[in-house]
């Protein structure tokens, strides 16, 4: 199953059952998360009208006139998930009596686990993708687009947009596309150290 996933970027025009994305977001909840703080959030857009608004206003506007084959491609997924991390509930878990971080301070953190955590979440929905027959793409909102994507879906300021997933049935042939397509997967032998940084093996 592991080894399946590929990110699709364009789809055909079958529906996606709503029951299956039910499932990809009840899986992505049982991603782990630092502290069981869970601060994630999801967005989830499946009608003409809202991938539509999605689109417009996460566009640049050079794209939207080129209409890159990128675009013209996962423009044709019937669902997007947008999923959101907050640094608030993390601080505020770690602030809690059980843990010993009262004073809220972010430089506490080694890496920001908020978004680490989401994104583990988001790893869960591309894998359930692939459980299911389907494909899906995680990509980036533009920064530029941010506040006006804010505004448009109404996303209070302490909730931020890590990325987005496209989802639907695929037509792309899986590993046809994209870098993998283009360059070599690096080998755990290229990228793992066993004992000692260097020591391969
Ligand atoms: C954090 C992150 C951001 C990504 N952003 C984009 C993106 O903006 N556009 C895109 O087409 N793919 C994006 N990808 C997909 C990568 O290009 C893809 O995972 C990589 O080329 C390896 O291909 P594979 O996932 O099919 O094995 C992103 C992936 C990750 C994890």
């Amino acid at each position: 199953m592991v080894r399946r996933r590929r990110m699709v970027r364009r789809y055909d025009d079958r529906p996606v059952d709503p029951a299956v994305v039910d499932r990809m977001l009840e899986h992505a909840v049982h991603a782990p998360s630092a502290g069981f703080s869970q601060g994630w959030a999801f967005l989830r857009l499946d009608s003409l009208h809202d991938l539509d608004r999605f689109w417009r206003v996460t566009t640049p506007e050079e794209d939207v006139e080129s209409m890159s084959d990128w675009l013209a491609g996962m423009r044709t997924a019937p669902v997007v998930i947008v999923p959101l991390s907050c640094k608030d509930a993390y601080l505020d878990r770690y602030a809690q009596a059980d843990k010993w971080w009262s004073d809220r301070d972010e430089s506490r953190w080694p890496v920001p686990y908020w978004h680490i955590d989401t994104g583990m979440a988001s790893l869960l929905i591309l894998q359930t993708a692939v459980d299911e027959g389907l494909g899906a793409c995680f990509f980036g909102i533009p920064p530029d687009r941010i506040e006006v994507f804010r505004t448009e879906f109404g996303i209070p300021p302490d909730h931020t947009p890590i990325g987005a997933i496209t989802v639907g049935h695929r037509v792309e042939d899986p590993g046809s596309a994209g870098s993998p397509a283009r360059r070599p997967r690096r080998t755990p032998h290229e990228v793992v150290h066993h004992g000692h940084w260097g020591e391969n093996g």
